[in-house]
């Protein structure tokens, strides 16, 4: 059967997307980049904000209008929004046929399956549900143990040809989130905190780099909350299982004495040094409280760590960092980036931001201004806050902030990070960083006469200049800013893809830097 799979999201998506796919072809499965040549068709949705889901509804209604048209299509909605949305998704559009959440993808084959056989006759039930529903929550270890996920992760292809880019991969190292900041829906569709195994996570990384893979960038909602205490969570055969975290008063507290642990440091360092073949190790997302120092220390020491910090501030106001129960204020996330700044003078912060959160005054939103202003945010995802059912936020606060007034402030916001990335850029002119290029970029060329445009005398078009272009190869830096370098052709660029080369920076702008290539591939 021919599948077309298409993701709305975060990175947590796509490697969900990707492990959905290399399961349904291990069946046999057979995957397709145009939806109108499919007879599965599978939406990997988000809840986050409203727009993703409202992308997401828009395709479930296109199916509907194919399926009234009496096409015999199987209409699947995975993820986040299946889980929120939850049965009454099925009563809404009738046209869906399989509802999976994010924490059930293991049993998506089974529900294909159903489906398939119901309307062949076999089988009386025609649609097909796995949602966590309120079994999300459960904080029993045996809950996480009897995971059937973690079989998704470790059933993974390792083929290259798996992956868009073969030589990048993400590998989960935590699911769910337990920390309940009241404008998100993740806790909620992703369910509790639980952590993988160490031992499967070094292996993942191991067969990724066997298949080529020299990036890897491990995932979780809060990657610094991993913690696995060894010796308590066991499948039947006694090997080591995904355990529910520890929570965050034992996060906040040292291992204790006869008590044996993994933590995010020493996982870090156990990647770094059993798979040097991974030549970039990255993660995200960082939650700016409980970062030890123990985690900067070892990002000092292991020279393949990408000295890059995803850790989001959301707000600049000690009021609303409280409304939306972030657990720290903005003088302890300053003195958070002071701390990542003199273990790691070269590192980057990166970070989100949620501008228009309810109650927030125009003395919020510039105390938001002025910390993009002040911290050297190479860059910041910035989101107009939407309120999402089932949240906190969304029953103990009103969405008092107009949406225009969210129009402004994000775009007056975009203005001000604008300004401080070309800062940021700025202060890598003259410096030599190391490139992994993963983009080929094509430019029409300025200065090269009428590119692609008609030549006209009197108002009538004599012939048309072939279009001239200039080719660029663009990659990242460990710090994942962007560096462009000038090639003389596609093939050249192509031929960079994958590959790493020592890059002298030349000169920066608010997006990008852009600079020449010193020496070939470095190893
Ligand atoms: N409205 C707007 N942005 C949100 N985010 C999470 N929930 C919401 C919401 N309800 C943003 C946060 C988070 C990022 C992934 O999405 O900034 O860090
Ligand atoms: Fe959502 Fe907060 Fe958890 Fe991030 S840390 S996933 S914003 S609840």
């Amino acid at each position: 059967m021919r599948v077309y799979l298409e993701t709305f999201g975060c990175q947590m998506n796509e490697l969900d997307s990707e492990l959905v796919r290399g399961s349904l072809q291990s069946l046999g499965y057979q995957f397709v980049d145009d939806d109108a040549a499919a007879q599965v068709i599978l939406y990997n949705t988000c809840s986050v904000r409203e727009l993703a889901e409202q992308k997401a509804l828009s395709r479930v209604g296109m199916v509907g209008v194919r399926k009234r048209e009496g096409e015999e299509l199987i209409l699947g909605v995975l993820g986040c929004m299946a889980e929120r949305d939850g049965l009454d998704m099925l009563r809404r559009h009738p046209q869906v046929d399989i509802l999976c959440g994010p924490g059930e993808l293991d049993r998506l084959p089974q529900l294909i399956d159903n489906v398939r056989r119901s309307r062949a006759g076999e089988r009386a039930e025609s649609r097909g549900v796995a949602l966590a529903g309120n079994k999300s929550r459960r904080t029993s270890t045996l809950a996480a143990a009897e995971d059937g996920l973690e079989s998704l992760d470790l059933s993974r292809a390792f083929d290259p040809s798996a992956r868009e880019q073969p030589w990048s991969a993400y590998v989960r190292i935590t699911r769910g989130c337990n920390k309940f900041c009241t404008y998100c829906v993740v806790p909620y569709t992703r369910g509790a905190e639980v952590h993988r195994p160490p031992d499967h996570i070094v292996e993942e990384c191991r067969r990724l780099a066997d298949a080529g893979a020299i990036e890897v960038t491990l995932l979780g909602q809060t990657v610094n909350h991993y913690r696995y205490v060894h010796g308590t969570a066991l499948t039947v055969g006694g090997a080591e299982a995904p355990q529910v975290g520890p929570g965050l008063k034992a996060i906040r507290q040292p291992v204790p004495a006869g008590q044996r642990a993994t933590t995010f440091a020493q996982l870090l360092r156990r990647i770094h040094d059993e798979v040097p073949a991974i030549r970039r190790l990255r993660f995200v997302t960082s939650y700016p409280h409980d970062f030890g120092p123990d985690v900067l220390e070892t990002m000092r020491d292991c020279p393949r760590i990408c000295r890059y910090l995803h850790a989001p501030a959301q707000s600049g106001s000690d009021a609303v960092l409280a409304r939306m129960n972030r657990g720290y204020t903005v003088a302890e996330y300053e003195a958070f980036v002071a701390r990542v700044f003199e273990w790691l003078p070269d590192a980057t912060l990166a970070g989100d931001i949620i501008v228009g959160f309810p109650g927030e005054t125009d003395a919020d939103f510039e105390a938001t201004c002025s910390l993009v202003r002040r911290l050297p945010f190479k860059n910041n995802f910035i989101f107009k806050y939407s309120p999402r059912p089932g949240t906190v936020a969304i029953d103990r606060f009103a969405d008092d902030v107009p949406d225009e007034v969210k129009r402004l402030r994000n775009n007056q916001l975009l203005a001000i990070q604008g300004e401080t990335s070309a800062r940021v850029h700025t202060g890598w002119v003259g410096k030599c960083v190391d490139v992994l290029f993963d983009q080929v970029r094509a430019r029409d060329r300025a200065d090269v006469a009428p590119a692609g445009v008609s030549l006209r005398i009197g108002g009538a078009p004599i012939g048309s200049a072939p279009v001239e272009r200039s080719w660029q190869a663009v990659g990242r830096t460990p710090g994942d800013l962007i560096v462009a370098v000038d090639v003389e052709s596609e093939e050249a660029a192509r031929a960079w893809l994958g590959r790493i080369a020592a890059v002298r920076v030349t000169d920066a702008s608010s997006l990008l830097l852009r600079g020449l290539i010193e020496s070939a591939a470095v190893s």
